[in-house]
């Protein structure tokens, strides 16, 4: 592990960074395995380019994208419960630091002992945490560059602090169920016994309001998917045409999930560097799934994986849930 040892002293907090050197797989190898599967698929995490970064954020305020705002009016309006509950004097470790809105609502009112962001990205890791440091300057940040599905080793100057997690956004519904459990079960592993979990989770609801969450009327969810390609494009020297590819989001009610795809429009050969890829017409590539939990699922899933429910917050239309778990 690699730290930097940055302030001290007056009043400011410290900011110290923590590398754990997660194995980052090459791009190229993930792209040209996952467009060799039947079908076809490509790893979500090649959506976000800075490109792909700008899209989702406007995706959070599209009126048909629910969960982002619903989520945010659950944590203004139960953050004295969530505040009472936590207590004082904890470090509060984030899964991926993406949710810059949530996580200032809860540091004002919360005010944790240390704040532990984790992110396989350390560019975008340390990006984050600069900017929340400017505005947060009592707090002792310990940014942390980790593989955050497995179990890692927190910083040590947040040895002995009680545990919260926090994984908001339903991030969790892009895991499949079994990779979901395996999820809690490293965060367990992480976070230790008596840790709390604070996890936003996205509920099962009328699938034409989960389609249109997923494919928005001016089109910016059809622009973040065929951005993955133009990422592709940018980063392997491919030769994707994202205009001949159609973004489609279908809900599953077998599985409980919207999956997304896009779909050749034509028969299409593709080059990626030295190798190419063909397409029939029609032929869809997978690029994401999202799956939706009712409360008693998801509750039934946590406790696979040694966490139970302390508190269950959800919005009068009952789209989405803010869980509070506790590990053992
Ligand atoms: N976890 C969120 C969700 O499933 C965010 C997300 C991931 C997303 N990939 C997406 C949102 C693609 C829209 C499109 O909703």
């Amino acid at each position: 592990m690699t730290s930097e040892r940055e302030i001290d002293g007056s009043g400011r907090g410290r900011f110290e960074r923590f590398d754990l050197k997660p194995k980052v797989a090459g791009m190229r190898d993930e792209v040209l395995e996952g467009l060799a599967r039947t079908p076809k698929a490509l790893p979500p995490k090649f959506f976000y380019d800075r490109r792909g970064s700008e899209l989702f954020e406007r995706i959070t305020h599209l009126p048909e994208y629910y969960l982002t705002r619903t989520e945010m009016a659950l944590f203004e309006r139960h953050l004295p419960a969530i505040a009472k509950a936590l207590g004082a004097g904890f470090c509060l470790v984030e899964y991926g630091s993406g949710s810059s809105r949530k996580i200032r609502k809860l540091l004002e009112r919360v005010r944790p002992a240390a704040y532990v962001p984790v992110d396989i990205s350390g560019a975008h890791l340390e990006a984050e945490a600069r900017a929340l440091y400017a505005d947060y300057p009592w707090l002792d940040m310990f940014p942390t560059c980790a593989d955050f599905t497995r179990p890692f080793d927190l910083p040590p100057p947040v040895a002995g602090l009680p545990r919260v997690g926090f994984f908001p956004g339903s991030s969790i519904g892009n895991f499949d169920p079994p990779g979901a459990v395996d999820f809690l079960v490293a965060a367990r592993a992480t976070l230790g016994d008596g840790a709390r979990f604070l996890i936003g989770v996205d509920r099962k609801k009328d699938p034409a309001l989960l389609e249109a969450a997923y494919n928005d009327a001016s089109g910016v969810t059809a622009e973040f998917n065929r951005n993955v390609l133009r990422h592709i494009n940018d980063r392997l020297g491919a030769d994707f045409d994202p205009d001949a590819f159609d973004h489609e989001a279908r809900y599953d009610a077998e599985l409980g999930c919207i999956q997304m795809f896009l779909v050749s429009r034509v028969d299409q050969v593709v080059r990626i560097g030295d190798r190419t890829v063909t397409f029939a017409a029609g032929e869809a590539i997978h690029t994401e799934s999202s799956f939706k939990y009712a409360p008693h699922e998801f509750e039934a899933l946590a406790q696979s994986a040694d966490f139970r429910t302390d508190a269950c917050w959800t919005d009068s239309e009952e789209r989405f849930a803010l869980f509070l778990l506790r590990a053992g």
